[in-house]
């Protein structure tokens, strides 16, 4: 036992649990190629600017989540990064990415962090999948994003989500609706919850999705921004729901889902789980054109994309029993040492086993030889390779095959095409 635990809200993810993190990001790989979408990697620090800017200085992640520090006395503060879609906007504005290909397709499996109250599904530092489409925010290209999302989940076999989506219409749209919904708090605002009142000044949209019943009761009677959207709005949110509709997904529009980051408009969209109790947003998104202006580009760039918590993913994957208990592959042969003075030999003999491929084990706490067999079924080996004096002078080893118990004899050359032979059949299962 060490005195140092992981820091709280951040946690350690052991090989038995890496292998379901792994299925997930090949299934998130494989379909980002299906799709369309390309890796990025962006920095994990950020000059705070940009997430004020981009994210928005009234949210919570800017205004209490963020963890910022300034690294040179005097110098600028940065940022650990909360979310990745500030980070990939800047990284293809820098490289005007957009010049050479108008619509840039993104995906990420990228490492956050947010100073939240950790609780189940709630992290300082997590993980989210997630995808960007730059250059292109037609209804189709929103559709995309969202197919795209959906099929993962549907890939993983999940089962039991609701999609909320919503439209915010465009910046007038809301300037007119924000005033309508003002007028409608200011005499409730002795009411109003302290999240809620300071939200009045700089977002009143932040508090129709208040989670608080006294402050759903009091948005229940609100003005409602569907009324507020121009043609425009209305038309390009029916043609996202026409795609979706068209390709069998089905969604709730919920005209009070807001989302809590600023650099919406028209569509947004929630994904929520019921296996995730209160934490029950497993991803969210939407379309955010005004995203690149924000961050100093001459004109908007068309932009839609989503981001899915892999942690929230994980546990809503484990409670409904969709990770097989696999046994774990072991190596192939466990190398075992018959005298403690032969082991540097059979070390080399490990060593070439290695080189030609082959998954090998050579017990280094030098054990005797039981405690080395035990091992060896332990870590579930195919075989031992037995190395002796005997055998060392002959060039003829012993080779048992653990699972049938058979033993045979062979040169070691012998052993390795044996072997060989025994991982090409395995991979060609
Ligand atoms: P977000 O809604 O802030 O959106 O985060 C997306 C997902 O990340 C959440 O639904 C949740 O599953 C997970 N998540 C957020 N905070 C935590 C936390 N503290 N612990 C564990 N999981 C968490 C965004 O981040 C946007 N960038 C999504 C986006 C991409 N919009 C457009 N493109």
């Amino acid at each position: 036992m060490s005195h140092y635990q992981a820091v709280k809200g951040a946690r350690d993810v052991f090989p038995d649990e890496m292998v379901q993190w792994k299925h997930i990001e090949e299934v998130v790989s494989r379909l980002a190629a299906i799709y369309g979408f390309s890796e990025i990697r962006t920095p994990v620090f950020e000059y705070t600017e940009l997430f004020q800017r981009s994210i928005g200085a009234s949210t919570d992640i800017v205004g209490k989540e963020m963890f910022s520090f300034q690294p040179d006395p005097g110098g600028r503060s940065i940022t650990l990064r909360p979310e990745m879609t500030a980070g990939v906007m800047r990284a293809v504005l820098q490289k005007n990415l957009l010049a050479a290909s108008p619509v840039q397709k993104l995906y990420y499996i990228s490492e956050l962090f947010r100073k939240e109250r950790p609780q189940a599904g709630r992290q300082r530092q997590f993980s989210q999948f997630g995808a960007e489409l730059l250059g292109a925010s037609s209804p189709a290209a929103v559709a995309e994003v969202i197919i795209f999302m959906m099929h993962v989940f549907e890939s993983l076999g999940l089962s039991g989500l609701r999609l909320r989506i919503n439209t915010l219409g465009n910046s007038l749209d809301r300037k007119k609706y924000r005033e309508a919904l003002r007028a409608y708090l200011a005499p409730c605002y002795s009411r109003l919850d302290e999240a809620s009142r300071e939200r009045f000044e700089k977002n009143p949209l932040r508090i129709l999705d208040s989670k608080n019943p006294e402050m759903q009761d009091i948005v229940a009677g609100a003005p409602k921004l569907h009324d507020y959207l121009g043609r425009e709005a209305v038309d390009d949110f029916e043609k996202v729901l026409a795609y979706l509709s068209g390709r069998g997904i089905d969604f709730q529009i919920d005209h009070l889902l807001v989302r809590g980051l600023d650099y919406y408009s028209y569509t947004a969209f929630e994904v929520t789980s019921s296996e995730l109790g209160a934490q029950d947003a497993l991803g969210g998104g939407g379309r955010y054109d005004s995203l690149a202006l924000e961050l100093g580009s001459p004109s908007e760039v068309p932009a839609a994309g989503f981001a899915v918590g892999m942690e929230r993913l994980l546990i809503a994957m484990q409670k409904q029993g969709l990770f097989l208990q696999q046994t774990p592959e072991g190596p192939s042969v466990f190398v075992v040492v018959q005298q403690p003075e032969h082991f540097d030999r059979a070390f080399e003999i490990a060593d070439k086993l290695r080189r030609a491929g082959i998954s090998t084990v050579i017990d280094l706490a030098r054990r005797s030889m039981k405690a080395q067999l035990r091992e060896a079924n332990r870590m579930h080996a195919a075989s031992a390779l037995f190395v002796g004096g005997d055998e060392l002078a002959s060039g003829l080893y012993p080779l048992k095959n653990l699972v049938t118990s058979s033993q045979e004899t062979f040169s070691l050359d012998g052993v390795i095409a044996l072997l060989q032979r025994q991982a090409a059949v395995k991979g060609s299962l």
